[in-house]
């Protein structure tokens, strides 16, 4: 097995889940900030009453103060050169930049703190992999626009990225233009601002706004090659392998169908330049419209594909159409689906699957020929703290030494890799629950679920181990 030489090893953070400072320096809520902690936010979220209000009377919010990276990013940035990092894939707060979403100016100051976080991780030689939108829109585009059903984000979105690549681009190459942008289909609070409350539960105003996010995103590849030509801006989505759970017809068809609409939707828009043709299938299924498209948005769609595709790799999920006794639904990662009887899974339920990855980017490269570049994978799990004062993470280690294998067999397969940026490479707070106990990181961080601790940082096991699957280029994943 053999990673290219420039492979871009590194690990990723979301700046809602990591930041915090979520009210300093001219900062704008963003949906992120509205979010409870605890393991009913996703219910919280999906309620017909709820309306994005913040009430810290009735919940701790804990995007608030994430794990303050905002003030010690020059340590954390640091422990990562450590473990020899080539790349930090982080996202910029886009409520940092235009505090409500539909300003004209944008805040200085949170641009001055982008470019000390862009110039330190360049200091230590680290690329930066850069995520334009992670699941934190401006509050007030969520909840006085109705989040991106309305067209009238797209500008507001291209007036961000300009700033954004004007002021960056000739530092950063490596672009993303929308965090998992189909997880929409199963909860578009998230990515697209949509609430029960503005439209959530009609399908019509997710298409809808998936269209508008296909065109913003063309138009951020547009600005981006006219201003540094070997930008690289990618797609960014989740990939989780939709087997079906037997041979039978039925759930083949179901599997194939969970597959179009979750694995391949957004990227054959985004990779290919226009809608396939089974969009018919998936609005029937959905009983929805299809989306109101402006004269010139197909054009812009078809001259502005992405250069790569960038995606998260948790877990695999099984489809049973025919609800036979032998299955249980499973939990998982925005999706839904039913317990594989061939798989462990986490803690949270989370199904393990590594040779699904090997699956994943040999479908991916077969049907587009486009790198790869896995910008998510880990395993969310409670630590322990020893005696001793140290953390034997062996389940973490265990986890991403066989995902890694299962990449090293795909590139002998024949796919074109870039990169590996496993998530939460520092403990953060969890998107699904708002918990921090769900870690994922090589760096412990003091603090519990309800902001208690000192934020300290300390290395774990997985620290030094990943230290050296960089340093061999990946030859070393077994633990020495
Ligand atoms: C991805 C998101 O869905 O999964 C991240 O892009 C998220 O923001 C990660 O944190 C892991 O999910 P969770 O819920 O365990 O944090």
């Amino acid at each position: 097995m053999e990673f290219r030489k420039d492979f871009l090893w590194g690990g990723a953070t979301a700046a809602n889940q990591c930041e915090g400072a979520f009210d300093i320096d001219g900062k704008g809520l963003s949906v992120a900030d509205a979010m409870p902690g605890g393991k009913n936010r996703f219910s919280i979220i999906s309620s017909l009453e709820f309306d994005w209000d913040i009430d810290t009377d009735k919940y701790y919010y804990p995007n608030h103060l994430g794990i303050d990276h905002y003030h010690r990013f020059k340590e954390d940035i640091a422990l990562f050169a450590e473990m020899g990092f080539k790349a930090y894939r982080f996202s910029i707060a886009w409520s940092r930049i235009f505090p409500q979403g539909d300003e004209l100016k944008p805040n200085e100051k949170g641009i001055s703190f982008y470019e000390a976080l862009i110039e330190e991780c360049l200091k230590y030689n680290i690329e930066p992999v850069v995520t334009i939108s992670h699941y934190e829109m401006p509050l007030h585009l969520a909840k006085n626009y109705g989040g991106w059903k309305n067209r009238e984000l797209i500008n507001f979105y291209e007036r961000y990225v300009e700033v954004l690549f004007e002021r960056f681009a000739s530092k950063v190459k490596y672009w993303m233009t929308f965090n998992e942008i189909n997880s929409a289909i199963e909860f578009p609070a998230l990515s697209q601002g949509l609430i029960p409350k503005t439209g959530a539960n009609n399908f019509t105003d997710r298409f809808q706004a998936w269209h508008h996010q296909f065109v913003a995103s063309a138009l951020a590849v547009k600005i981006g090659k006219r201003l540094r030509k070997d930008i690289q801006i990618g797609c960014m989505q989740i990939y989780a392998p939709m087997y079906a759970f037997d041979s039978n017809p039925s759930n083949q068809f179901a599997s194939q169908f969970k597959q179009r609409v979750f694995n391949y939707f957004t990227s054959d828009v985004q990779v290919r330049g226009y809608y396939p043709t089974y969009i018919s299938q998936l609005l029937q299924h959905y009983d929805a419209k299809m989306p109101i498209m402006e004269k010139g948005d197909k054009e812009l769609l078809k001259e502005n594909t992405v250069d790569y595709i960038g995606f998260s790799y948790y877990m695999s999920m099984a489809i049973d159409e025919t609800n036979s006794e032998a299955t249980d639904p499973a939990a998982g990662n925005l999706m839904e689906g039913v317990r594989n009887p061939f798989l462990e899974s986490s803690e949270w339920g989370w199904q393990i699957d590594p040779l699904g990855l090997r699956i994943s980017l040999n479908d991916l490269w077969d049907r587009y020929q486009v790198p790869l570049f896995i910008v998510e994978n880990g395993l969310g799990a409670k630590d322990e703290i020893d005696d001793n004062g140290e953390i034997h993470d062996d389940y973490r280690i265990d986890y991403l030494a066989k995902h890694i294998q299962a990449m090293a067999d795909a590139v002998t397969d024949g796919v074109d890799l870039i990169g590996y940026t496993p998530w939460g490479c520092i403990d953060l707070v969890a998107a699904s629950t708002g918990e921090m106990s769900k870690r994922y990181g090589f760096i412990y961080v003091d603090l519990d679920d309800q902001g208690k601790g000192t934020l300290d940082r300390k290395r774990k096991k997985s620290f030094n181990w990943y230290k050296q699957v960089i340093a061999s280029n990946g030859e070393n994943v077994i633990q020495q």
